[in-house]
């Protein structure tokens, strides 16, 4: 069931909250089929960002083109069944089943030929045992909740996802496990993906390009390789500073066994 992933193009795009300027003059085009890492501080203006892509917050001055529709010439709701959206803690429903749960985004576009068929699909396709669809969120761990909300995310098959931290709750090795998991699935799928994460060493093992926010304005756009390496800016070398001279030291280690 692959399907395609659309470009994305932001003109120009703010947003303010009061006198709180969360995104300011952000300019940006994103290629099909990519995997793009958010960073940057908290309040830099990620989440923000991410959140008028699917119309979750209205900007303010600019246009956002989605393949070829600017976003606000779309249905709300036909928007979002296009873009699968996944956050941390993602807060499925505690009184309903996870099959319900995944399912809730085709209950609510009215699609009811085959749910069962899709929920088993979907349950595959995130590694998650048949038998949990009957269960109840608090009968699983973090880690399975959230495949359960990238599952979700993927009902209405959607060809971009947007993810906002989804797995910076988790333990490093569930964490690690569902990264690369969701690696895969995006280029099976050949979705486009944008992801916001506070740990570098995620950004760098998983996109294929890197923007480092701060103070509502993208700072750096580099591929991971001119990251580790190249010259960055100020602000994404305080980021990248850490998880590089990590990889140096793992690096130096392999070379002495
Ligand atoms: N609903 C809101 N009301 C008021 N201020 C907000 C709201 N959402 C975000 N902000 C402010 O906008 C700025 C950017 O926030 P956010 O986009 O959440 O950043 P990030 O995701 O990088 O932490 C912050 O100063 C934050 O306090
Ligand atoms: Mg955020």
């Amino acid at each position: 069931m692959p399907v395609s992933g659309p470009s994305i193009r932001l003109k120009n795009i703010s947003r303010h909250y009061g006198n709180v300027c969360a995104v300011d003059g952000v300019s940006l085009d994103i290629a099909a089929g990519s995997m793009v890492a958010l960073v940057g501080l908290s309040g830099s203006g990620k989440s923000t960002l991410l959140k008028m892509m699917n119309r979750l917050v209205e900007p303010d001055g600019g246009e956002i083109i989605i393949g070829a529709d600017p976003v606000d010439s779309v249905d709300p709701h036909i928007l979002r069944r296009r873009i699968g959206y996944v956050f941390q803690n993602i807060g499925l429903f505690p009184h309903m089943t996870i099959a319900r749960n995944i399912a809730i985004g085709l209950e609510l576009a009215g699609e009811t030929e085959g749910r069962r068929e899709r929920i088993a699909e979907l349950l595959e396709l995130v590694e998650l045992p048949q038998e949990m669809a009957s269960r109840m969120p608090d009968q699983l761990s973090g880690g399975q909740q959230q495949r359960v909300g990238v599952a979700r995310a993927l009902a209405t098959r959607p060809g971009l996802m947007l993810m906002d931290e989804p797995f910076g709750a988790l333990d490093p090795v569930t964490r690690d496990s569902l990264t690369d998991q969701y690696k895969a699935l995006h280029q099976r799928l050949g979705l486009t993906t944008i992801i916001v994460t506070h740990d570098m060493a995620e950004a760098l093992y998983l996109a294929d390009r890197i923007l480092v926010m701060e103070a509502g304005r993208i700072r750096a756009d580099a591929t991971p390789a001119e990251l580790v390496s190249g010259n960055v800016g100020e602000e994404a070398e305080a980021l990248v500073a850490i998880p590089r001279a990590q990889a140096a030291h793992l690096i130096a280690l392999g070379n002495k066994s």
